[in-house]
């Protein structure tokens, strides 16, 4: 009932008129802006979490390694900060109590389970102009935000000030511009190393093989030799906290086999499907931007199908989490159709609103 009156609302009236006042990002950053207020709000907090226990069905479970109250986990690129230019700024601004992290109060308390990120080892300011759009037609979101966050030191000072509720996880990337592969084991190592050290011990880290939006070929760099190499360096330093990786949509049968083949060897626990799809964007045909929502479910599944396969034929006991165009029940069941338990979702927070997950798991 509560679910049905929700979904109504949001559908024959916020959404509408959401979209009729303002283009997808002037929404994103209005909603960034009203969640760094509420993240203060006590009285938020309690409406919030009495709202999550009656809007979800808490039917606890696991995968990866990590106890969910209900299978959906809001993805990566939410909950992740805002850009600095240096991290000398980032941090100053932490030190003057300032929120660095809209939602990181809020939206664990709305959704449950959140991935923070992703993070780079040092402050991006991510990509000038405009970075996000909507296609309505297709439910379908477009992003090219660039890795814009706040750096890792400053998100580990914020982080162990403010401590996120559980279950958390915390996606990392390497940054786009490092490509020798020492630097670029040396910049995950640190960026871990300063959440461990500070006492930020979430329930998972994430490694973000996958950065789309930031003009790389995201294919050419997910090897099975970096996938390994990563990973590896990454479980030296890893004692309980599980290890998941996410990876690109559109890669090949083979590739796909390989890499679960590769995280199953390594000790990764779970692996998501997928990141979002490199297409041009609406405004210059030239530039890419990450397709996310209703045209990146197709690729999602068949990435999922593959890893399923493979994990099927080898035995390999790696979780595979679907990520992309999960928007509401059916596109839900799709995911599960394949064997898949769990699944992240971000573009269904535009079609659907902030209650999302109560729309995608309503029967
Ligand atoms: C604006 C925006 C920013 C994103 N930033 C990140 C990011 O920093 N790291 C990441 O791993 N994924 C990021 N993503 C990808 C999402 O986590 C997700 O994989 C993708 O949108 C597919 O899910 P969906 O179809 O439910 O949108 C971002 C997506 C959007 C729309």
């Amino acid at each position: 009932m509560w679910i049905k009156s929700y979904q109504f609302t949001y559908q024959r009236l916020v959404r509408p008129l959401i979209f009729g006042l303002m283009d997808a990002q002037t929404a994103h950053e209005r909603i960034l802006s009203f969640l760094a207020r509420a993240d203060q709000r006590d009285w938020v907090q309690h409406a919030a979490q009495a709202l999550y226990r009656r809007m979800a069905p808490i039917e606890p479970m696991q995968v990866g390694g990590v106890s969910l109250d209900f299978p959906l986990i809001l993805a990566a690129g939410f909950v992740k900060g805002q850009g600095f230019a240096t991290e000398d700024e980032a941090i100053q601004t932490v030190e003057r109590g300032e929120n660095i992290i809209p939602g990181w109060r809020t939206m664990p308390n709305i959704v449950g389970a959140v991935e923070f990120g992703s993070f780079t080892r040092y402050p991006r300011l991510g990509n000038a102009g405009q970075v996000i759009w909507r296609d309505t037609a297709t439910h379908s979101t477009q992003n090219r935000v660039g890795l814009k966050n706040p750096g890792a030191r400053a998100v580990a000072q914020f982080l162990a000030k403010h401590p996120p509720k559980k279950p958390f996880g915390i996606n990392l990337a390497v940054s786009p511009q490092v490509t020798v592969p020492d630097q670029e084991e040396a910049e995950l190592v640190e960026s871990l190393q300063l959440f461990l050290d500070t006492g930020v011990l979430p329930d998972w880290f994430t490694l973000n093989l996958s950065c789309p939006n930031t003009e790389d070929d995201p294919r050419g760099h997910q090897t099975e030799e970096k996938a390994r190499r990563l990973c590896r360096t990454l479980l030296e330093h890893l004692d309980a906290i599980p290890l998941w990786v996410k990876i690109s949509p559109c890669l090949s049968a083979e590739q796909y086999a390989k890499l679960i083949g590769a995280f199953a060897a390594e000790g990764v626990r779970a692996v998501i499907a997928t990141n979002t799809l490199p297409q041009p964007t609406p405004n210059d045909a030239q530039v890419t931007g990450g397709v996310g929502g209703g045209r990146l479910h197709t690729a999602a599944l068949d990435a999922t199908r593959h890893l399923m396969a493979a994990r099927r034929e080898q035995g390999y006991l790696v979780d595979v989490i679907g990520c992309g165009g999960v928007l509401d029940a059916p596109s839900y069941q799709d995911f599960r159709d394949l064997g898949v338990q769990v699944v992240q979702y971000w573009s269904a927070l535009v079609y659907q609103g902030l209650w999302a997950y109560a729309v995608i798991l309503r029967k």
